[in-house]
């Protein structure tokens, strides 16, 4: 059977006949892509997923329990000297790589492109996102006299400014040969009477499937069997948002370690009950994160005997696997989240409509979800000062007004730390 009637087959097959006059009426060039996108794509999967975003959520059968992490500050001096230790020795062998998850768009912030072309109005020139991030890894790397290789998840949308963006900005001072950009994968938009749209290319609109897409691109685009070759034992993976993450701390590392876990992270203490993170916890026993936009009930704001939130540590985006454990991962497949976006789509008269209400369920699997791979994660709950000025809403909370008030601070107290120690 030709191409072309496999392909009208498929979209009555799953009731998308709307799309049929798009197979006729397009150029010979645009039909042909058209057919190879609709005969690739799993629709039958995006059918269940939007079966499944009409229902609500359901806690049921879940229990949700509150997670005890280790609080940098209480920790004795020896606790800290060994962690540390145990960390920087894997650093200096050559055996932590990072990734950075840049895939998102960073609408919320209303900048188009990659998120991590965002500049900050700090220092004399203002610093970009990425370049931020580069100068905390070109630090450790001077401390450690090493050179961390970097991985950088780049959406199909955003990879090509990305990488143009690095070879303009030279890198930021970063070895080029340490640095690996891959892109991760995508799925299909659709709306709420389960109908696929049309974008103004003249192909079916699909969105990024969420950072948690990581694992199996990493694997995809054979990246963690680079990693092995080069002796990596440990991964970071971080945002590309949040200008004081650290990006290499020894003492996660060292903690992970120490407690023979094979996942670790950092977080802060949760600002206010309705802060836009999500939280550590456990899941029916797993270690787990309850996303902010799926938080049952009043749980966001129950507190414990000491009047502190119950569920207060919050994910901060800074997380540690033992490339094992990475590879376990990534033979998984994550559950996917609904979310609601707007979407401007062609009619079939080919008329472009612009919406200005949500129109579309986006599916994205999470990173955290990965968690329930193991028993127990080693969490490390640290200064939130020092370690979370996130960048994601234009104005008002976590803006780049915030942000720059808290990399300057920052950064002031740390050069008079350092003055004072001279
Ligand atoms: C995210 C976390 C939230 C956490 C908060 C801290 C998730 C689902 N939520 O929320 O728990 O408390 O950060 O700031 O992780 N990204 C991709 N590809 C995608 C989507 C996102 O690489 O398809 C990247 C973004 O570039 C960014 C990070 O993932 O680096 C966070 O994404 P975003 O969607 O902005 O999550 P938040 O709602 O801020």
């Amino acid at each position: 059977m030709e191409k072309m009637e496999l392909a009208e087959q498929k979209l009555r097959k799953y009731h998308q006949e709307h799309i049929l006059p798009f197979l006729q009426n397009s150029n010979e060039q645009k039909k042909e892509e058209l057919i190879d996108q609709i005969l690739q794509m799993d629709i039958e999967e995006i059918m269940h997923l939007y079966e499944q975003a009409l229902q609500p959520i359901q806690y049921q059968n879940t229990t949700i329990e509150p997670v005890v992490s280790k609080n940098k500050e209480t920790l004795s001096v020896e606790e800290k000297k060994t962690y540390t230790k145990l960390g920087e020795e894997v650093i200096k062998r050559g055996e932590y790589a990072v990734a950075t998850m840049a895939g998102g768009q960073g609408t919320r912030l209303g900048c188009h492109g990659p998120k991590g072309k965002f500049k900050l109005d700090v220092g004399e020139n203002g610093k970009y996102l990425f370049e931020i991030l580069a100068e905390n890894l070109i630090l450790a790397n001077n401390k450690y006299e090493t050179v961390i290789p970097w991985y950088i998840m780049t959406s199909k949308e955003n990879n090509q400014e990305t990488v143009d963006f690095f070879m303009e900005q030279n890198y930021f001072g970063y070895p080029k040969e340490k640095i690996t950009f891959f892109t991760q994968g995508e799925l299909p938009l659709i709306s709420k009477e389960g109908k696929l749209f049309i974008g103004e290319d003249g192909k079916i609109k699909e969105a990024s499937d969420g950072n948690g897409g990581i694992f199996t691109s990493l694997k995809k685009h054979h990246l963690l069997e680079k990693m092995e070759k080069e002796g990596t034992k440990w991964i970071f993976i971080g945002g590309v948002d949040n200008v004081l993450l650290q990006m290499a701390d020894p003492m996660i590392i060292g903690l992970t370690i120490a407690q023979n876990n094979s996942i670790g992270a950092k977080s802060t203490k949760k600002a206010y009950p309705s802060e836009k993170v999500g939280v550590y916890c456990k899941k029916n026993g797993k270690p787990a994160i309850i996303e902010y936009t799926e938080f049952p009930g009043n749980m966001a704001e129950a507190v414990n005997d000491n009047g502190e939130l119950l569920f207060g540590d919050s994910n901060i985006m800074c997380n540690l696997f033992h490339i094992n454990c990475l590879k376990k991962i990534a033979e998984k497949k994550l559950p996917y989240h609904k979310a609601f976006k707007k979407a401007n789509y062609l009619e079939e008269n080919g008329n472009l409509v612009e919406v200005t209400e949500p129109n579309a369920f986006k599916f994205e699997s999470f990173m955290f979800d990965s968690f329930d791979l193991v028993d127990n994660i080693s969490i490390l709950c640290d200064k939130r000062e020092e370690n979370f000025a996130p960048v994601k809403n234009a104005e008002g909370k976590d803006s780049p007004e915030t942000a720059k008030k808290l990399y300057e601070a920052y950064w002031n107290k740390k050069c008079e730390c350092e003055q004072n120690r001279a």
